[in-house]
């Protein structure tokens, strides 16, 4: 079958991606901050960023809510849909990598695969993945938009750890238990992973 990619060729740039790196003085990556809705992670990534930012380095956070008012306001929460976001959302992030930037992803991203593609996307060291990890039943008892409470009621169909599954991280690089730490010490757990192999 003929793919939509099929009579399209790679475009040769001159200015690579190392070069963009340079000029800015950091060295590019991606955060993935991956967890159950209302798990903390814009919480914790707006930490991250605000201290990055702060130390002068050049940052980007893209959040689930915000992209999914913009270039993915055309999905909804289907597994297929989600497949979709979350491969968008990658390739988006590896776009800003190459423009010199650290970027930060916070998604719920439920599916292990679609993780490991993202992961794919980048250079061995270069993909940090983040898992705040919250137990479901503290997930609901925040509950900071009513969310839980709509899809127990029924309301709300397909909603991540009611409907619709989260596969748990094997590999993540940082594990944050947000149940008993507070969100200054987790932000300060992902920035030592972030930077520890700078001198
Ligand atoms: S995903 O699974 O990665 O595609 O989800 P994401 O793009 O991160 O969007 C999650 C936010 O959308 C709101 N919302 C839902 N979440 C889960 N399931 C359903 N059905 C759903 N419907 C709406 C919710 O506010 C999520 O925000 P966070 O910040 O994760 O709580």
């Amino acid at each position: 079958a003929l793919r939509r990619a099929d009579n399209i060729h790679w475009q040769h740039i001159d200015v690579d991606r190392e070069a963009r790196a340079r000029i800015k003085g950091q060295h590019p990556a991606c955060l993935w901050f991956t967890g159950l809705s209302g798990s903390g992670k814009s919480t914790v990534a707006n930490l991250v960023e605000k201290r990055l930012h702060a130390m002068g380095y050049h940052t980007i956070l893209l959040d689930g809510d915000n992209v999914r008012h913009g270039l993915n306001r055309d999905l909804g929460f289907t597994d297929e849909d989600r497949v979709e976001n979350i491969r968008r959302v990658a390739e988006v992030a590896k776009l800003m990598t190459d423009a010199g930037l650290i970027v930060l992803v916070s998604f719920i991203s439920p599916f292990r695969s679609e993780r490991q593609m993202a992961r794919a996307l980048f250079d061995a060291g270069d993909f940090h993945e983040v898992f705040v990890d919250t137990p479901l039943a503290i997930c609901e008892r925040r509950d900071p938009k009513g969310l839980y409470a709509k899809a127990r009621a029924g309301e709300l169909k397909n909603f991540t750890g009611i409907d619709s599954p989260y596969e748990l991280p094997e590999h993540a690089e940082v594990h944050l238990h947000t149940a008993d730490t507070a969100p200054d010490v987790l932000a300060q757990q992902v920035i030592e992973e972030l930077l520890k192999d700078e001198a």
